[in-house]
Order: C-alpha cells, then structure tokens, then sequence
C-alpha cells in the first residue's frame, strides 16, 4: 500500500480511495446497472484490497450513498477513514450545521474524517461557512475541511479563516482534462492542500471500455464531454498509449491511468465502482511505479483540451 498524509494534517490516506457517487438510486443516474448489494460488496472490497479511505456526499443518491457505506461497514466503520460533503444549497451557518448531522446519523458515526464543501455557493460569505465549520471542529464531530470545485481566489479566504485545517480541494483530474494545472494545481501544491482528483478514470472512459461503436447511455454520461464523439480521437490516442504501457508493466489500462495521477506530489485519487472487480483492480494502481519515461510519455501524449463546447 501507499500512503500519505493530507495537506499538513495527521490524516493518512491511501493514495487511493474510493469514489461513492455511483451508490445511488436504482434504474437511473450513474449506470443503469447500480445494484445495493454489489455497492455493499464494493464497499467491504476496498477495505479489504488496502484502501482506507471513502468519499461520500450528502447529495450521493440523495444520502444513500452514506447509508449504503454505514451498513456495510457496521462496527468497523470507526475504523475507515470518511470524507463526505455539504451541498452548496447549504452553506448558511444553520443549515450547515444541519447537514452535518444528517451526514453523522446516516454514517451511524460521532465524527467527519473530512468534511468538503461540495461547491462554490457564492451567495453566502466566506466568513458564515467558516464559523459554522469552525464550531463542527470545535465540538469534534469534524477533524478536517476539504473544498470541492474551488479557485484559488475563492480557497485563500478560506484558507485564511481555517489554516492548516483546510486540507484538499476536490477537482476533476485525469489524462483526458488537465485543466486544473494551470492555476488551482499550482495554488495547492504552494500551501500544501492536497488535490483529490474526483472523475480519475474519466468516467470510465479511461477504462478502455468504451469506443466509438460503444459509449455509456445512463443520465449522467450521456451528457459528458468524455464521451462526445469531437473528443474521441485524442482519447483514444490517450488510450492507445496506456494499453502498450499496461502490457509493458504486467497492468491493466486504469490502472495505468491511475498511476499517472497518484505518482504525482500532493495527488491522491478517488475512482468510483459499481463492481467489486473495479474496486479491487483501482487498488491495484499503487505498490509499483511507472518509470520517469513512460510517466513523460503520458504527459506528452495527454497534453491538449477536453472540449466543453456543444457539437455542432
Ligand atoms: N466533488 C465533485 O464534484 C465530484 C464530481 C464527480 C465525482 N466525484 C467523486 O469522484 C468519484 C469518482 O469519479 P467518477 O465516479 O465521476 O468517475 P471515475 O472514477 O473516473 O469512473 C468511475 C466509473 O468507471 C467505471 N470503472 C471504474 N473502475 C473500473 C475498472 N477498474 N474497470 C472498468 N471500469 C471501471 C465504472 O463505470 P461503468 O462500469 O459503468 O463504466 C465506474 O462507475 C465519485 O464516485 C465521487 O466520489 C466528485
């Protein structure tokens, strides 16, 4: 296993955790093909494969995903560390006090590992966020603050207030969109918050599974830039290249693409599983490393723009 300790916390987290979005409600959202008992099972798998550490929200499958993660860990939930999230809907000092203990009870725990603000909500200040996550630390039912989708220029107030308790920034990374190394990277990397890279696999496209004659169909993928047809040639290049490296290194393709991320300095990664052999192949992206070469050969190769705009 590889480790490492969050921003300039106590807090050691594999450098793989787990991603919990896909734990919603049955039939529709992240995979027609969610089911509850293979969730519990990817659950028990990740502990079981080494990681220690889970990311949740109280937006996943509208807390099912938090509930899903306390029933299958029971007794040992203590034991696992738990980073969940506050919607921005509720960043008002009361409501997110309120929030947090809807997080507690749907957890069954009397403490947060980390505790992230999901995203920006620019109409309540910096200074009302602060005090309400300020009071969560003092009482102990959270240890750390995380933001989620933050700039920098929205982090250093913050930061200012919380100190060293703010510890990471959750944001897209993977090899098909870099874009968050040419400021929110940089910014973290200088006052040692930590990156959680969320969408590590691209969504899955990453994976290798997924070509032009096969693309996700579910609510949430169909609308995602990945899987546009004006984005496939560069991934697939991408794609390319990660599969001759998976041969070369005994790997598998995500595995690859995991790689390149948490080899990096201040990087840990949180891929998403629907199956238990995702969940124990993703843990399978620590414990080796790629050589400097390949690593460059990657970076070069993923270099360029993951399109946002509409097909035309
Ligand atoms: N803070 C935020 O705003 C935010 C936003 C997005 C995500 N997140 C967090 O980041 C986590 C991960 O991001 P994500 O779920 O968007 O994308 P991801 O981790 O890049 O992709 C996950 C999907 O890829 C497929 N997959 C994963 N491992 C695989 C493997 N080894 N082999 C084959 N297929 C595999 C599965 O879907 P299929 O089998 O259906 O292909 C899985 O649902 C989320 O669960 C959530 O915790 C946070």
């Amino acid at each position: 296993m590889e480790y490492t300790k969050l921003g300039k916390s106590e807090l050691e987290v594999t450098k793989i955790g787990l991603g919990t979005w896909q734990f919603g409600t049955e039939g529709w959202g992240f995979g027609k093909d969610f089911d509850r008992n293979d969730a519990i099972n990817v659950v028990k798998a990740a502990i079981d494969s080494g990681i220690n550490w889970i990311d949740t929200a109280e937006a996943y499958g509208g807390g099912e995903s938090e509930r899903i993660i306390s029933e299958a860990l029971g007794s040992k939930i203590n034991d696992v560390i738990i980073a969940t999230k506050v919607s921005g809907p509720h960043f008002q000092k009361n409501d997110l006090l309120k929030a947090a203990e809807g997080s507690l009870k749907r957890l069954n725990r009397d403490w947060i590992d980390l505790y992230q603000l999901h995203w920006v909500n620019g109409y309540v200040p910096s200074e009302e966020v602060a005090e309400a996550l300020q009071l969560l630390l003092e009482q102990g039912k959270v240890r750390y603050v995380g933001v989620s989708n933050y700039p920098p220029e929205l982090i250093e107030p913050l930061r200012n207030i919380m100190g060293d308790k703010l510890i990471t920034n959750q944001v897209r990374y993977n090899l098909l969109d870099r874009s968050i190394e040419k400021a929110i990277k940089p910014y973290c990397l200088k006052h040692q918050i930590h990156i959680i890279a969320f969408s590590p696999l691209a969504m899955g496209m990453l994976t290798g599974k997924y070509n032009r004659d096969h693309l996700p169909s579910d609510a949430i993928r169909s609308g995602a830039a990945y899987f546009w047809r004006k984005n496939l040639d560069r991934a697939l290049k991408i794609i390319e290249l990660l599969s001759e490296l998976a041969d070369k290194y005994g790997k598998t393709i995500p595995q690859v693409a995991l790689r390149w991320l948490i080899q990096q300095d201040g990087v840990v990664a949180i891929p998403g599983a629907k199956k238990v052999e995702h969940v124990v192949s993703n843990a399978g992206a620590m414990g080796w490393a790629l050589d400097e070469e390949d690593w460059k050969r990657l970076e070069e190769a993923s270099r360029g723009e993951l399109s946002y705009y509409f097909e035309e």
